[in-house]
């Protein structure tokens, strides 16, 4: 029989801090109603000043969450993937922290890269160790710790608004099954390197020397930087070309569907991306304004 990928848990931790919209005007030329009209943002969860914790520490709770939901030990566990672009180094990966954390010695522990897409790739990835017997459990780790790296300052106050803190974790696991129609039936990942300065945090870097440098630190540098208007453009025209891709891949249409989570980026985008596809308001998940969940 045919094998197929299954989620068998989720768990999501955030930190407990909350930083409101009022909160950032402390720092920033800003106001709550520029930041809920363009974004929908109200608040967002910020790991504490003190510092010290890493994408690795969230990624862990997270990881207790849905392990103990799949019922499995760490030992059960065949591969780490580990989705961020805020990680606890440079190098070595957040997955190998999170691996020693959960006790294991040398579980695989794979990082990916791939921003906002994480965990789309992600996912990709682990079907495909699942499907072709490389592994029989994997647990998939998204976390960022984003705060740390923000320039919260008028400057940086673009980019600042929109990000949070925050890890979700999901057990998958493979099955036989007889029918195709179970467990992960398509995805559709692309890229467009073209655009790669559009979105970006240049510093450090091992293509320039120095890596960093007071000069570099005093401009910002180290901070991403954003062409808001561009992202928000390709977003809103590409979100809706790959659900179409997917659609037509799995000969699903929107009425078959009975629930849509899109990234949670800004809720402007995703009204944009609900209307293109039709997607009536009780098949679509946004949580953006407070990252609140039921557990
Ligand atoms: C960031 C974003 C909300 C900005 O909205 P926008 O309507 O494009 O705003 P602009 O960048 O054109 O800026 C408009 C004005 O608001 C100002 N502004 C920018 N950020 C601001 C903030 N946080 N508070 C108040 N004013 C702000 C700008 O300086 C600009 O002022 P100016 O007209 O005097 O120059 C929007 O572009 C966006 O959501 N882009 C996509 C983000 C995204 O999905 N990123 C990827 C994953 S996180």
């Amino acid at each position: 029989m045919p094998i197929r990928s299954i989620i068998k848990s989720t768990g999501r931790y955030v930190p407990p801090e909350i930083i409101t919209n009022q909160d950032l005007t402390q720092w920033m030329e800003t106001s709550d109603e520029w930041i809920q009209q363009r974004t929908g943002i109200k608040q967002r969860h910020w790991v504490s000043k003190d510092g010290n914790i890493g994408s690795s520490d969230l990624g862990y709770e997270a990881s207790k969450i849905a392990l103990d939901r799949a019922g499995w030990r760490p030992e059960d566990i065949d591969l780490i993937i580990f989705a961020t672009l805020s990680p606890d180094y440079y190098f070595p990966g957040s997955g190998a922290l999170l691996q020693r954390k959960l006790g294991l010695s040398t579980t695989p522990a794979l990082d990916i890269r791939q921003q906002c897409s994480g965990f789309i790739y992600g996912l990709n990835i682990a079907d495909a160790y699942l499907r072709t017997e490389l592994a029989k459990k994997i647990l998939f780790v998204g976390a960022e710790v984003h705060s740390a790296g923000l320039d919260i300052s008028t400057r940086g106050r673009d980019v600042a608004v929109l990000f949070g803190d925050g890890a979700a974790a999901v057990c998958l696991e493979a099955e036989e099954h007889d029918s195709d129609q179970v467990g992960i039936l398509a995805a559709t990942t692309h890229c467009q390197g073209e655009h790669a300065e559009e979105l970006l945090a240049e510093y450090p870097s091992f293509r320039k020397k120095p890596s960093l440098s007071p000069e570099i630190l005093a401009e910002g540098l180290q901070h991403p930087r954003m062409q808001g208007k561009a992202v928000f453009k390709h977003a809103t025209r590409r979100m809706p070309e790959a659900a179409k891709k997917i659609m037509e891949m799995t000969g699903l249409t929107v009425e078959d569907i009975d629930l849509v989570i899109p990234h949670q980026a800004n809720l402007r985008i995703n009204q944009m991306v609900q209307k293109q596809l039709e997607i009536p308001d009780n098949k679509i998940f946004n949580n953006i304004e407070s990252m609140a969940i039921p557990r």
